[in-house]
């Protein structure tokens, strides 16, 4: 997938631009607080429906404006034709999002049509934060390409919030019937054992990716690892991805949660399942969230993101865009060089990736001639 355009009208602090952009690499520079990121915020916008940093939409409006706008034209492999979508997000009353022209009922149908992959220092939590830091990510880059997967977590999501209630219920000495709790435990074990199988099998495609972008980064000397927790794991988990499987088996599951009723109870929640899930990432065979160094971390935070993008292209047949809000400052030039010609190597027109710096000079060496360089000041871009 290619951008080939963007236009912007009171997009934060963009006040009117239209930036142009080309397969490879794209570098947005410039200094401080000049529009870099809002760049990259209206694009991701496309693909995620929503504002990376967590804004709401009618803070992406421009100070004094009425309403935000951004015009995304994008080339899908293959394809003569450039998609175009385009969101306009009025300060009071409904926001209008609109495919080829047409009218989309929602950001749910505008999502999988523009597929991008985002990495900013906020992902650094990745690995630096807790477990449903590391949740949030699989559900997300799963949800993007199974709706197997989409559909299973927010029917568990449901479930369990049910079954805190009834929980909650119990705890106050209220009767919860033999079949209420079955049904609860036996919903949660069937759909926590399939999303425990994509997860699984996402993370060992993610462990193989960081162990290539580690072994080209160093030279072999820092090893990563990334294994999947689970209380439903298992070694018979069956492998979703690629192909259609057997139905994983939730009967251990399902146990654990029957046979721990009055713990479940006491607690006040519930105890066991895929909503405690953590993936453990360790280099050379130590914890990387208490022993790597902040760029070993995002070294690895890094290469989960570029592994997502991999297997995207993997299970959909196509690069999504790689956005990299300012990821490089804190790589040395050769983890630099080795990610961008891993990411440019044999794959000219068919992939794309648009970073943001403070220095024009983020790119290593010769590699700059096939660059497209673009200088962001004061919500201009020349
Ligand atoms: N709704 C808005 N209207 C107008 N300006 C805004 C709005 N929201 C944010 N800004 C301004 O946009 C400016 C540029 O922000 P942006 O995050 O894109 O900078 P940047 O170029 O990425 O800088 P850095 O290198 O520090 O990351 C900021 O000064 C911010 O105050
Ligand atoms: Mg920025």
């Amino acid at each position: 997938m290619i951008v080939s355009s963007v236009t912007y009208e009171n997009w934060r602090n963009i006040v009117s631009s239209r930036v142009a952009l080309t397969g490879g690499i794209n570098v947005l520079w410039g200094h401080n607080a000049q529009g870099k990121s809002n760049i990259l915020e209206g694009i991701y916008y496309f693909a995620r429906g929503r504002s990376f940093r967590g804004a709401k939409e009618r803070e992406l409006v421009g100070f004094g404006a009425e309403y935000a706008r951004a015009v995304l034209s994008f080339r899908r492999n293959g394809y003569e034709n450039d998609t175009v979508l385009e969101a306009a997000l009025p300060l009071a009353g409904k926001k209008k999002l609109l495919r080829n022209g047409a009218p989309l009922s929602s950001s749910a149908e505008m999502l999988g049509t523009f597929r991008a992959t985002l990495f900013c220092p906020a992902n650094l939590t990745l690995v630096t934060g807790g477990p449903a830091e590391r949740r949030a990510f699989l559900d997300i880059a799963l949800s993007q390409i199974s709706g197997e997967y989409l559909a299973r977590v927010r029917r568990y999501a449901k479930l369990l919030a049910e079954r805190g209630a009834l929980i909650r219920r119990a705890a106050d000495g209220l009767p919860v019937s033999r079949e209420e709790w079955d049904v609860y435990a036996e919903g949660l074990a069937e759909n926590g054992v399939w999303i425990a199988a994509y997860r699984k099998q996402y993370v060992k495609l993610l462990d193989e990716a960081a162990a290539r972008y580690f072994a080209g980064m160093t030279d072999g000397a820092e090893v990563p690892s990334l294994v999947y927790r689970s209380h439903a794991d298992a070694p018979e988990l069956p492998s979703p991805l690629f192909a259609a499987c057997p139905a994983p088996d939730p009967s251990a599951l399902a146990e654990k949660l029957c046979a721990n009723r009055d713990r479940e109870i006491a607690a006040g929640t519930t105890l066991w399942g895929v909503h405690k899930d953590d993936v453990f990432l360790s280099l050379n065979g130590m914890d990387a969230r208490s022993f790597a160094s902040q760029g070993q971390q995002r070294s690895m935070a890094l290469s989960m993101k570029l592994g997502e993008a991999e297997i995207a292209k993997a299970v959909g047949g196509e690069y999504p865009v790689i956005l990299l809000d300012d990821v490089f400052s804190e790589l040395d030039e050769n983890r630099r060089r080795y990610i961008l010609d891993s990411l440019t190597e044999g794959a000219e027109g068919e992939r794309q990736i648009i970073i943001t710096s403070c220095e024009p000079d983020v790119i290593p060496g010769n590699r700059s001639a096939r660059v497209n360089f673009r200088h962001v000041k004061n919500g201009e871009v020349e």
